[in-house]
């Protein structure tokens, strides 16, 4: 097991005992988050619905699977990104997460982001854009209708991160006007996701391949 995969055990386990904000008393399971620790590109969501809840997993529900349509979009399967959100246990009848919840989960969110070092966080939805953008990342939250679909570059825990906020999946499942706004946003994380070859500093060619290089 990697020191990684150790640390992703512990903050799964803090969360499974967090008593921090009251969500804790009608959660089924937590759900902390999944995907690759070394993902280049994390989204962040809102809070688990009733199919996460279920399953202790995110987005598993109706918005998973528009979210998956959109990570082909961007040249992503979803193995390789990591997926969490800003609240990890189902808020009673889905309602939306309060600035308290969103705050008490702030330790958990921190640790995630920490460990797992992304290029780039998308962040789904207004309450997502609005912690990562003003809480974490010191910038000025706007909305979502006016920040979405433009890249920021923020400090985040000492590195510049690029973040870019757009719509919650949710919102656009029956409208189509803003399921557009989300794709023409995904085809633009493609364009941002820095190519493999530049970050390990070297163009790898055929002739590298065959040992000729
Ligand atoms: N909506 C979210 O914000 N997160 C999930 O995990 C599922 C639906």
């Amino acid at each position: 097991m990697s020191e990684k995969e150790r640390e992703w055990g512990k903050i799964v386990l803090s969360i499974k005992n967090c008593t921090a904000c009251p969500l804790h008393k009608t959660r089924t399971h937590p759900v902390p988050g999944e995907g690759s620790l070394n993902a280049k590109v994390m989204f962040i969501g809102e809070a688990p619905g009733r199919r996460e809840d279920e399953t202790g997993r995110p987005f598993v529900g109706a918005a998973g699977k528009l979210l998956h349509e959109l990570l082909s979009l961007a040249g992503l399967r979803r193995e390789e990104v990591f997926i969490t959100n800003v609240v990890k246990c189902r808020p009673p009848n889905n309602r939306d997460p309060t600035e308290e919840e969103v705050e008490a989960c702030s330790k958990h969110t921190k640790k995630i982001i920490k460990l797992v070092d992304p290029e780039i966080i998308v962040t789904l939805g207004n309450h997502s854009g609005r912690y990562i953008v003003e809480v974490v990342g010191g910038g000025e939250w706007r909305g979502v209708t006016r920040s979405r679909g433009r890249p920021l570059e923020l400090r985040i825990f000492g590195a510049v991160r690029k973040v870019l906020p757009t719509y919650h999946p949710a919102a656009a499942l029956y409208n189509p006007r803003l399921r557009a706004k989300l794709e023409e946003d995904f085809r633009m994380l493609k364009k941002l996701i820095t190519p493999q070859e530049k970050l390990s500093g070297k163009r790898r060619n055929l002739l590298d391949f065959l040992g000729k290089g």
